[in-house]
């Protein structure tokens, strides 16, 4: 039909940018032997704290388990209740589950599709020890209102940034406004790894020393284990890749937000479709582009045939999932609705901006 192809997201721009440096590096590593933990990561874990203005970062093996280690260290566990959005990444809520906890799922705000801190407030009992918020989409949630929330009822506050890095509420990163902090480097991420990577994150030393001794075996001495920990360090060949891309990750993030203010000026008004907002005082990374229309389907459909790849963030909501059918859940209207609504655009840091006004102006034309 047409010979247009822009990709939903395109890995090969990124790796392209970053593979000179990234062959230095791992060259070095192999020499050296040195693939798990090291100076690769001490430095990444350095510079990723002093780039979110924080303490402290523990590199762990990925987003999920840097949650799940997060959680134990907050010392949630069973007969605990944890509330989390309906509408995440299901590690989110899966990390609840995982540490015996259980996931309390709340509904979302329709502007952002984030934590809908009133909804939050009806769900707390005397079980809930503390508040997942994910800042879903690069966008912060209502960090404010989350401190409210928690100060309330004595509750702890985990920002669960997988999709947020650089992303800030008042100029200040996110990452600093819970007890701890967790990250993805999975390879899609704003700041992604050429593999699995994470970390936790944090102001509290005591805190991230514990998530420290859970990645690493409990081990306080060569064979000495204080507690049952795991297996979640990061490798030094994926340390090195975000060693090389925390650099280009301010200007990348601009670009997106370039990107992101071209397709509304090009599409806030289009009848039938609706966008998300970034509340003021907030600054989104923009990890997706996700808009909102009742005929999500046939807008894909249409892309897809102009070759504009797009994708589906998340197609249902969590508290509709098999594996979470055993718990009691109240009416969630936005998070339900959510699913069969929402699409992305393309959205990266390479995308130029010919390939933007094409997306852009073959959305208009879908409503037109
Ligand atoms: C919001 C959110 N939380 C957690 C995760 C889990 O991260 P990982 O895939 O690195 O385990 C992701 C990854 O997509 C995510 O988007």
């Amino acid at each position: 039909m047409t010979t247009t192809s822009i990709p939903a997201l395109d890995l090969s721009r990124i790796v392209g940018r970053l593979r000179p440096e990234v062959e230095a590096r791992w060259q070095k590593l192999m020499g050296a032997n040195a693939f798990v933990g090291g100076a690769e990561v001490e430095e990444l874990e350095r510079a990723f704290a002093g780039y979110l203005g924080s303490n402290g970062c523990v590199a762990v093996a990925n987003g999920t388990d840097a949650l799940v280690l997060a959680l134990r260290a907050l010392g949630a566990g069973p007969g605990d209740e944890v509330i989390v959005p309906a509408f995440t990444f299901v590690a989110t809520a899966a990390a609840v589950s995982l540490v015996g906890a259980t996931p309390v799922f709340a509904d979302v705000d329709p502007a952002t599709l984030n934590l809908d801190f009133g909804c939050a407030e009806d769900l707390v009992t005397t079980d809930t020890v503390g508040v997942i918020g994910v800042h879903l989409y690069g966008c912060p949630f209502d960090v404010e209102r989350a401190a409210g929330l928690c100060e309330r009822h004595s509750l702890w506050l985990l920002e669960d940034a997988a999709q947020a890095q650089g992303a800030a509420v008042g100029g200040r990163r996110v990452g600093n406004f819970g007890q701890l902090a967790t990250w993805s480097f999975y390879p899609t991420k704003n700041l992604g790894a050429f593999g699995d990577a994470g970390a936790v994150s944090g102001n509290d030393d005591q805190l991230l020393e514990r998530v420290r001794l859970l990645a690493n075996h409990g081990a306080v001495g060569r064979y000495r284990h204080a507690v049952v920990g795991s297996n979640s360090r990061m490798d030094a060949l994926q340390a090195a890749v975000l060693n090389c891309r925390l650099p280009l990750l301010e200007a990348d993030n601009d670009r997106r937000r370039a990107i992101a203010a071209g397709y509304r000026r090009s599409l806030a008004g289009v009848a039938g479709l609706r966008l998300l907002e970034v509340p003021p005082g907030a600054t989104s990374v923009f990890h997706q582009y996700t808009v909102l229309t009742e005929r999500r389907d046939q807008l894909q459909t249409f892309l897809a045939e102009r070759g504009i790849g797009t994708a589906v963030h998340y197609p249902e909501a969590l508290h509709l999932q098999p594996a979470f059918a055993d718990l009691e859940v109240t009416e969630l209207p936005v998070a339900t609705a959510a699913g069969p609504m929402s699409l992305c655009l393309p959205m990266y840091a390479e995308l130029t901006d010919a390939e933007a006004a094409t997306v852009a102006g073959a959305v208009r034309e879908f409503f037109s």
